[in-house]
C-alpha cells in the first residue's frame, strides 16, 4: 500500500485582505466597546491608517450583532463610483441585511421600496445573490437626490418594525463619499441626525478627506459620531499569535525573530503579517536571528517592488529629495537652514511645497511630537536599502 503522503503545510500568514476566524487575533476590548455602543444607539467613527484591520474588526462586530438578532447593513464606499451607483449599492445592502431569511427578495422590495419614486430592478445571480438597481442616472438629478434621501431614511423605518427596534449601518471608507459631490454627506447628516433607531459605524483612513468630512468646523459630519481611534495590535499578544502559527505549521522560529519583526513594523497588523508570511518561507534556512529578520523584510521589498517604484516615480524631484532626507536625517526641524543645507533641500518654500504634496498623497505624516515621518514602514525601508544604500 502506498504510504499516505502528508500535504505540505500551507503558509498560515494572511495579509492584504479581510481576516476572520482563527486568522483574526485579539481586539477583544475593541469588540466589546464597539458592540455595546452600536447596540445602544451610539454612532461610531473608526479612524485608523490603511491596513490596520478596520474592516476585519467591524465585520467581526457585525457577526456578533447579527448573532444577537440585530440586522446590520455593510457598504464599502470605496467601490462606489457615482451617486447613482450609491443608490443601487445601498438598496442592495439593505436588502441583504434587513430581509428575514424566510422572506423572498421580491416580497421585501414590494414591502419596503414600493413607495419609491424610481422603482428598482431586482436581479438574482447564479449564486442566488440578489441585487437592486434603479437606473437612477437616467432619471436626472432631482430624482436622484430624492431617491438617495429616501434610501437614507429607510433604515429607520425598518428598525421601527424590527423586533429589537435597532439596526446598524456600516459605511466602510465613508470619506470617499466626499468625492461624489459636496452635498452628499450634508444630505446624509440631515437625515441621520433625526434617526432614533439606527446606529452608524463610519470607518475611514484617508486623512485629508476625513478632515473635510468630520473634523473641520464646517465638516458635514462634525460631531456626529464617537471617535474611536484604532491602535496597532498589542505587542505581546500579537507575538504569541504569530509564534503559535509558526509552531503549528511545523516551522517554529525563535521568539527574538518574531519580536524583531514586530519592532520593525511597529505591530502594524498587515505589515507584520506580510513580513511573517515571507519569514515563514525562509524559516527553515540556517540563518541567525538578525539574518532571518533582514531576509524576511528583503523578501517583502522584492514582492512590493512594483508598488514602491510607482510611489517613487510619482514623486517629483523635490519630494524624492525630502523622502531621502527623512530617511537619512530624521524628520525634525526640516525647515531649518541647518537641516536644509545638510540634506541639500534648497529653499524653505520648496520644502514646504514638497511636504504639503507628500502629506496630501498620504505618504508622509506629521507626528504629534513635531517630527515628519514616512507613513509606510516598507516604503521607508525600500528608500533606505534601494535608494540610499543602492542595494539591489
Ligand atoms: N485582528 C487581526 N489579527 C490578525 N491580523 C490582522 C488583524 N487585523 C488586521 N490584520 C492584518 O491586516 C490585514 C488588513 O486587514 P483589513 O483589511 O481588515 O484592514 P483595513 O484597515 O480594513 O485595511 P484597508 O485600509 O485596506 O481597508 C489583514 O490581512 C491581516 O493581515
Ligand atoms: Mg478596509
Amino acid at each position: 500500500m502506498p504510504a499516505r503522503i502528508k500535504p505540505p503545510p500551507s503558509n498560515p500568514f494572511r495579509f492584504g485582505r479581510i481576516v476572520s476566524g482563527d486568522a483574526f487575533t485579539d481586539r477583544e476590548a475593541d469588540l466589546l466597546v464597539l458592540e455595546r455602543e452600536l447596540r445602544g444607539g451610539q454612532n461610531i467613527l473608526i479612524e485608523a491608517p490603511r491596513r490596520f484591520g478596520k474592516t476585519s474588526l467591524i465585520l467581526e462586530v457585525k457577526r456578533r450583532l447579527q448573532a444577537a438578532g440585530i440586522p446590520v447593513a455593510y457598504l464599502d464606499c470605496m467601490l462606489v463610483p457615482s451617486r447613482a451607483r450609491l443608490a443601487d449599492r445601498l438598496a442592495s445592502a439593505y436588502l441583504d441585511a434587513f430581509r428575514s431569511p424566510a422572506q423572498r427578495a421580491e416580497d421585501w422590495v414590494v414591502q419596503h421600496l414600493k413607495t419609491f419614486r424610481v422603482r428598482p430592478t431586482l436581479t438574482i445571480d447564479d449564486h442566488g445573490h440578489a441585487q437592486l438597481s434603479f437606473e437612477a442616472g437616467s432619471a436626472g438629478t432631482p430624482n436622484l437626490d430624492a431617491l438617495l434621501e429616501q434610501l437614507f431614511e429607510e433604515p429607520e423605518a425598518i428598525a421601527r418594525t424590527s423586533k429589537r427596534k435597532r439596526v446598524v449601518v456600516i459605511l466602510d471608507e465613508f470619506q470617499d463619499l466626499m468625492e461624489l459631490g459636496a452635498t452628499l454627506l450634508r444630505q446624509l447628516r440631515a437625515v441621520i441626525q433625526h434617526q432614533q433607531h439606527v446606529s452608524y459605524a463610519l470607518l475611514g483612513s484617508r486623512q485629508a478627506l476625513l478632515r473635510k468630512a468630520v473634523h473641520e468646523r464646517s465638516a458635514p459630519l462634525l460631531k456626529m459620531a464617537r471617535p474611536y481611534p484604532l491602535g496597532p495590535l498589542p505587542r505581546e499578544d500579537f507575538a504569541a499569535f504569530l509564534m503559535a502559527r509558526f509552531r503549528t505549521s511545523g516551522r517554529p522560529v525563535p521568539k527574538e525573530v518574531v519580536y524583531g519583526l514586530i519592532d520593525f513594523t511597529g505591530a502594524h497588523p498587515n505589515d507584520t503579517q506580510e513580513a511573517a508570511h515571507f519569514l515563514w518561507e525562509v524559516a527553515l534556512l540556517p540563518l541567525t536571528v538578525p539574518e532571518l529578520v533582514a531576509t524576511a523584510v528583503d523578501r517583502v521589498l522584492d514582492a512590493e517592488a512594483a508598488q514602491m517604484t510607482v510611489l517613487w516615480h510619482d514623486s517629483a524631484p523635490a519630494q524624492r529629495n525630502l523622502l531621502v532626507a527623512l530617511v537619512e536625517w530624521g524628520g525634525r526641524n526640516i525647515y531649518s537652514e541647518d537641516y536644509r543645507r545638510r540634506a541639500n533641500l534648497g529653499a524653505a518654500t520648496t520644502v514646504q511645497r514638497a511636504v504639503r504634496t507628500l502629506v496630501e498623497r498620504e505618504l508622509v505624516d506629521l507626528e504629534p511630537s513635531g517630527a515628519y515621518i514616512i507613513k509606510e514602514r516598507f516604503f521607508e525601508e525600500w528608500i533606505r536599502r534601494r535608494v540610499v544604500r543602492g542595494e539591489l
